[in-house]
């Protein structure tokens, strides 16, 4: 067996590889980066105790500087959706670096750009829809939120706890989680208000009284625009909630906020940096209730490694950024040539690939194996998720639920000294995050759920 599994070491391509550890991470040579890091960066930069460097990725592997091979279990924040470092995708923005690096936001736009707009429009939920780039996610988010300004001339937004949008200060206002907000409040719009999202898990009461629970308050809050701080003109909402631990609302959430804003008159913003381009087993979330949003901010896995946002919506309330004069929003590289293109083989890759089908079904996949996981260790709370966006939150009790917040980190580390990259996350830091590559194989797969076994063991034990 032995030999068997290292002739497949010797035969696999570096992306398709089975973890190899050969220095105990983190080695040498990660570590005198780290040192070099901490001498000529502001402090607290990345995450103490976790510190490999990474030199290389490809596929679902990542190479650390000193060279032991990892299983990557997170695609770096869900970005590399079609795996790190793909062929096409290189090949695309290669060609485009040796035309043209940057062109000129908005005085001079790129052919590239022209062609990612069109294709975004194409794709996009809502028929007839038009494009805004942004820099990144939070610039997206901004984006959105400007535009419903403009558009219905309210500028208040119903964000909800457990909300991740972006830490830039517009963003952050709908970000929730304090430990974020609480040194800026100064500078954070009070016209952004918040509401639980529905959280089955830590609900006391069943799917649909978790879902009637969290609606009800939204349609209270939304009955009573003289109470708020500023008339509200549109719900921003993540389908599923990512960074704060992979929070699977009960079915009906979407399609519930599209009714409710529609009797408000109000905006609907999906947030799918995370959920979208497939990541969710779907292109969209929304889709998974057949919701279509005005608006929706795309990012993350839209280029498979290259920065670069978007702010998609209805071509009617995007309108209302026709003003006279100078365009009220752009950024010097807004549209930057060498996202458009990596954008646009991400996507081909993601559809001549079905990749999206493929998210789909190893998700299901991988969720099962989870499951059986769960049934031999007692720290294991829940695993939930979609397509391959899945959370597994620990907990010191499975009655009372307490949150096994040094559990999830220790298991992290765990897992990082065998060979495999999870993040824990959470808003209470306690849900293993699980977002690997699409494009990932069942034996990195099998290898991953070997490892975490081992990892649960190991803390089980040690705790
Ligand atoms: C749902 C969601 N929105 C917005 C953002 C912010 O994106 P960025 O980090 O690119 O600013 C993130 C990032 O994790 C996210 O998950």
């Amino acid at each position: 067996m032995k030999g068997r599994r290292s002739l497949r070491l010797v035969m696999e391509r570096f992306g398709e590889q089975l973890p190899q550890i050969v220095t105990p991470p983190p080695g040498p040579r990660s570590g005198e980066l780290q040192a070099r890091l901490e001498r000529c960066e502001a402090p607290n930069l990345t995450i103490p105790g976790m510190a490999i460097v990474w030199e290389e990725a490809a596929g679902s592997n990542v190479r650390d500087a000193d060279g032991n091979v990892y299983i990557d279990l997170t695609a770096a924040f869900g970005v590399a959706g079609v795996g790190h470092r793909n062929p096409r995708v290189v090949a695309a923005v290669q060609q485009q670096a040796a035309l043209l690096l940057h062109a000129m936001g908005d005085v001079y736009a790129s052919d590239q750009r022209v062609a990612l707009e069109e294709r975004l429009c194409a794709l996009a939920p809502m028929p007839d829809a038009r494009c805004f780039l942004a820099t990144g996610g939070a610039e997206a988010v901004e984006i959105a939120i400007k535009t419903a300004t403009l558009a219905t001339g309210r500028p208040g937004v119903l964000a909800f706890g457990g909300g991740y949008h972006g830490l830039t200060l517009g963003a952050l206002a709908a970000t929730s989680r304090d430990w974020f907000r609480q040194p800026f409040t100064a500078h954070l719009s009070p016209a952004v208000v918040h509401l639980p999202y529905p959280y089955p898990y830590r609900f006391a009461g069943d799917e649909q009284a978790c879902l009637e629970a969290a609606l009800s308050r939204v349609a209270d809050l939304l009955a009573r625009p003289a109470a708020q701080p500023a008339p509200i003109g549109a719900v921003l909402v993540e389908p599923i909630q990512g960074r704060e631990g992979e929070i699977v609302p009960p079915a009906g959430w979407l399609r519930g906020l599209r009714r409710l804003c529609d009797e408000a008159g109000i905006l609907l913003i999906a947030d799918e940096i995370f959920t979208g381009f497939g990541r969710t087993g779907r292109l969209f979330a929304v889709q998974h209730e057949d919701v279509i949003p005005d608006l929706i901010c795309l990012g993350k896995g839209m280029t498979g490694g290259v920065p670069l946002a978007a702010c998609v919506g209805r071509a009617e309330l995007m309108a209302a950024w026709s003003v006279a004069g100078e365009p009220l929003h752009t950024a010097t590289f807004m549209g930057n040539p060498l996202g458009c293109a990596a954008a646009q083989s991400a996507i081909a890759e993601i559809e001549e690939r079905g990749l999206v089908a493929r998210a789909a079904s190893l998700g299901e996949r991988l969720r099962a194996a989870l499951e059986k996981l769960a049934a031999r260790h007692a720290l294991i709370g829940q695993v939930r998720g979609r397509g391959l966006m899945i959370g597994i939150e620990l907990v010191t009790d499975r009655v009372t639920k307490p949150p096994a917040t040094e559990a999830a980190w220790q298991l992290m580390a765990a897992c990082q000294r065998r060979g495999v990259l999870v993040l824990a996350g959470g808003m209470f830091g306690n849900v293993l995050s699980i977002t690997p590559p699409f494009v990932i194989s069942e034996a990195q797969i099998d290898a991953a759920l070997e490892i975490i076994d081992a990892a649960l063991e190991e803390v089980e034990r040690a705790g």
